[in-house]
């Protein structure tokens, strides 16, 4: 009598504490969206809207027409579970670039003066000569985003292109210029629509740049130009985005290649209790795009230190900014 009567209220805390568990990134795994399809948003970048984060990529999903390139839009509001909201772009090649062109990396920005959103995105030719930014724009954050040029910013060759927004809402971008062997972050104008600023070149050859500002110090993070290879990547710091920079560190060991990604963000939770960084890296495939993973993992960060460390499940609770990273699973029994 007893345990019939408690079943219930055993069955109800049992849900109750089931769902108070934060939810678990894998890094490294297939991610699905709601619909059940992979995560289509490599090279990407995120921005945080309300309670909600949206995340734009590279959309390289198998059987797509070869004269496209497309950008996907995904939402979440827990940065795990993954709402499919719009394939945002589906470029034809805006000029004379050639059937091959190609279309990476695309970020996208919100500008409340204008109320547009404003996507920055590496336009190139098939041989990776032209070295731009496109803009593209749209008046929400999921609708179809419309080509508006590309251009060279501050008159410099473009390629791997970042984003940063700042604590005080400025926008950055972030580009590696192959000539000057090194990296900007500019300023973009008060419309977005170009860039205004240099505040920095860092002259250091890296690409798949991000930039984090945790605890008064800025940390600029980029890959070496190994093409899809991965390779060690570094991190460098300074008190205010003009430098001084400090010399670039390993964020992991170099023997791991970070972990077999490249790095195209450092994203800030702000929780109630603690602010964690997270690393958006990609694990590319080039033989098989689609199929790139997403090495996501909380930074060890502070005092002019960060440190990447090996990839493992974690939970995430965006309320509270606390991960958890989890033991590693039992190996299997030896047959
Ligand atoms: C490395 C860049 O980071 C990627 O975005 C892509 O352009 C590949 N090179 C192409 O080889």
């Amino acid at each position: 009598m007893q345990m019939r009567k408690s079943a219930p209220i055993l069955l109800v805390t049992a849900a109750l504490l089931l769902a108070a568990v934060p939810p678990t990134v894998h890094p490294g795994d297939a991610w699905m969206d709601n619909r059940g399809q992979q995560i289509e948003a490599h090279g990407g970048g995120i921005i945080k809207l309300g309670n909600t984060w949206y995340w734009f990529g590279e959309d390289r999903t198998q059987g797509l027409d070869p004269l496209k390139r497309y950008v996907a839009c995904y939402s979440s509001t827990d940065l795990v579970h993954w709402t499919f909201r719009n394939q945002v772009m589906k470029q034809a090649d805006p000029g004379d670039l050639g059937a091959r062109f190609v279309l990476e990396r695309p970020k996208v920005f919100y500008n409340a003066k204008t109320k547009k959103f404003v996507m920055y995105m590496h336009i190139d030719d098939s041989r990776y000569a032209l070295a731009r930014v496109g803009v593209a724009t749209s008046d929400t954050v999921d609708g179809d985003y419309h080509y508006v040029r590309s251009f060279r910013p501050l008159g410099q060759e473009s390629r791997d292109i970042g984003q940063f927004i700042d604590d005080d809402g400025t926008a950055y971008l972030i580009f590696e210029d192959r000539p000057a062997h090194g990296f900007h972050i500019a300023k973009l104008t008060a419309d977005y629509m170009d860039v205004e600023k240099d505040m920095s070149l860092i002259r250091q050859s890296l690409e798949g740049g991000a930039v984090v500002h945790y605890k008064g110090l800025y940390y600029a993070l980029g890959s070496h130009l190994t093409g899809w290879n991965a390779n060690p990547n570094l991190y460098a710091t300074a008190k205010s985005l003009e430098g001084p920079w400090s010399e670039f560190k390993d964020i992991a060991p170099p023997a791991v290649n970070t972990y077999g990604s490249q790095s195209t963000m450092l994203l800030k939770v702000v929780g109630s209790k603690v602010t964690t960084v997270i690393f958006m890296g990609d694990i590319w495939k080039p033989r098989t795009q689609w199929d790139s993973r997403y090495l996501w993992m909380p930074v060890e960060i502070g005092d002019g230190n960060l440190h990447l460390p090996e990839p493992k499940p974690f939970t995430l609770d965006v309320k509270t900014g606390r991960t958890v990273v989890l033991p590693d699973a039992p190996a299997a029994p030896a047959k």
